[in-house]
């Protein structure tokens, strides 16, 4: 059984609401595949989560809204956290981002790929970064990001 970890962290709604529609579209993508039983979905905020469920994941997906041009500070925290537990330890397994923004999103994915290099996570997918309000548009983003990352564990794709 492989493991899809979704780990993220908001203060308000909307960073919630894509990992919502990330977990949504994996968990969809495993029925649609009669995968449910090859990978596991596994969502935590970044508060709950730590080097154990990050060791344990064949993948990873992270969220966070982006405060001040950067990470939430919660996500910075998760990550400061996982490090030595982590490093050299999960070289190669694929991530991607996604992140809440008002009008940027950049550095909030700047932030976080500059760490995950330094711990050689690969990057799987372009991610999304939701501006303004939420539209069905990047909700659907968010779950095809979902669906990508759980159907190609299934299928050892990823
Ligand atoms: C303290 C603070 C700092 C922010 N800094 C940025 C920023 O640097 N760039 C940006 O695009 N949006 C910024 N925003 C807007 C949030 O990223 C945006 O409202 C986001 O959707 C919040 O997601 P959430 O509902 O998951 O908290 C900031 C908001 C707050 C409260």
């Amino acid at each position: 059984m492989k493991t899809l970890l979704i780990v993220y962290h908001t203060h308000g709604v909307k960073t919630a609401q894509m990992a919502d529609a990330v977990e949504r579209g994996a968990r969809r993508a495993l029925v649609e595949a009669e995968a449910e039983n090859e990978v596991r979905v596994t969502v935590k905020r970044c508060h709950e989560a730590g080097g154990e469920d990050v060791l344990a994941a064949d993948a990873l997906l992270l969220g966070t809204p982006e405060n001040f041009g950067y990470m939430s500070g919660m996500m910075k925290d998760f990550l400061e956290r996982v490090w030595y537990p982590c490093v050299g330890k999960i070289e190669g397994r694929p991530y991607a981002v996604f992140v809440g923004a008002g009008q940027d999103g950049s550095g909030a994915v700047a932030s976080i790929e500059r760490i995950v290099t330094g711990l050689r996570l690969r990057k799987a997918h372009a991610g999304v970064i939701g501006l303004k309000e939420l539209t069905p548009e990047i909700l659907a983003r968010c779950e095809e990001l979902g669906a990508t990352f759980a159907a190609g564990l299934a299928l050892g794709a990823l």
